[in-house]
């Protein structure tokens, strides 16, 4: 198991990142006029990776809950951080268009304060919830994972949230509740790419896992990331993250959490069925029909310096092998 609560001698950023990396993003912060410009910050110091960046505006929800912050909860050992700026202007989120660059360039336009989750199905106590009372009970742990796209790209991101599993608990599942749904907002208005008449995807977008997929410790339930609140174009407010699938599984903006009974039908799944499953664990040996899963560019890359690095099974977390004992990866991809 990789969750550990890291010691008072925790090695800090600049011992995991190397040090152009390091030094690049300090650059950036400076250039982009420090952290007001940039968002949130850490205001604790001592214990963090980021001491050397003053504190900037931040929702009041998320200024608190930086003061207990679980530092390192979960890293990705040495592998190098992939910088913010790549973090945040290489996304996918269909909802503000196709290209990479459209989630950095239109989601500013998504309203997130106020911001209320439906909690629903199969539990004793449903009801809307907001951001900051959905959020208000957790502690937040900074758990450091690698994404890995099934578009054959991955990155190194430190997220910051709290297990999806202690979300549900609270929701109080009751013994029909098999299977969990996401969904995320649906807003024309705010959402270019909602309003195109070309998109194929029929909204909202929406996800799934198995239940004790969704208990495992891993998945978590995502409000920020490099210590600052979730940019708009990375799922803002609150997303999932399942690290062992491929990122579409990782669903953003959400307004919907429905416990149910029967595996949900979920976008990609429902678009194209035979290229992308349910289950979406990152399998080096199950190719795409187009394309090979066998390796990955790692971000960032270049033509010179294409950065190409062996997939693995589960992305490296092996601790969830347990959860496919018996099952056929082959035919459950
Ligand atoms: N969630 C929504 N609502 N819409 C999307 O288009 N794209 C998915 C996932 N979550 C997507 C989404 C895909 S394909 C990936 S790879 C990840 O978000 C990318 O997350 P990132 O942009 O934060 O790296």
């Amino acid at each position: 198991m990789l969750i550990k609560t890291p010691l008072a001698s925790a090695e800090r950023e600049c011992d995991i990142t190397p040090e152009a990396v390091y030094l690049s993003r300090r650059h950036f912060m400076a250039a982009a006029g420090g952290a007001m410009a940039l968002g949130v910050l850490p205001a604790q110091a001592d214990a963090t990776r980021y001491a050397h960046v003053e504190p900037g505006s931040m929702p009041g929800w998320f200024a608190e809950k930086l003061t207990a912050v679980r530092w390192q909860a979960v890293t990705a050992g040495e592998e190098a951080l992939t910088p913010y700026p790549d973090v945040t202007h290489y996304n996918n989120f269909y909802e503000f268009g196709t290209n990479k660059g459209d989630p950095a360039r239109h989601a500013g336009k998504l309203e997130v304060e106020p911001w209320s989750v439906m909690i629903d199905g199969e539990v004793a106590k449903p009801g809307p919830v907001s951001l900051e009372q959905l959020v208000q009970p957790h502690r937040l742990e900074e758990r450091i994972y690698r994404l890995r796209c099934v578009e054959a790209w991955s990155m190194v991101i430190p997220w910051l949230g709290f297990p999806l599993a202690e979300l549900l608990k609270r929701a109080e599942p009751t013994g029909n509740a098999r299977f969990v749904r996401f969904e995320t907002k649906v807003a024309p208005e705010q959402m270019a790419g909602v309003r195109s008449g070309f998109s194929l995807i029929d909204w909202p977008y929406v996800e799934g896992l198995r239940m004790d997929e969704a208990m495992h410790p891993l998945a978590i339930m995502a409000v920020g990331l490099y210590g600052r609140v979730l940019p708009n174009q990375n799922g803002a407010p609150l997303r999932l993250v399942v690290p062992w699938k491929y990122g579409f599984k990782s669903i953003k903006s959400i307004v919907r959490i429905s416990l149910v009974a029967e595996q949900p039908k979920t976008t990609w799944e429902s678009l194209a069925p035979d290229e992308y499953g349910f289950y979406a664990n990152v399998n080096p040996g199950v190719d795409h029909p187009r394309w090979s899963q066998a390796t990955e560019r790692r971000l960032p890359n270049s033509l010179f310096s294409p950065n190409v690095i062996d997939t693995r099974l589960f992305n490296g977390y092996d601790e969830v092998a347990s959860l496919y004992a018996g099952l056929d990866l082959r035919k459950h991809y």
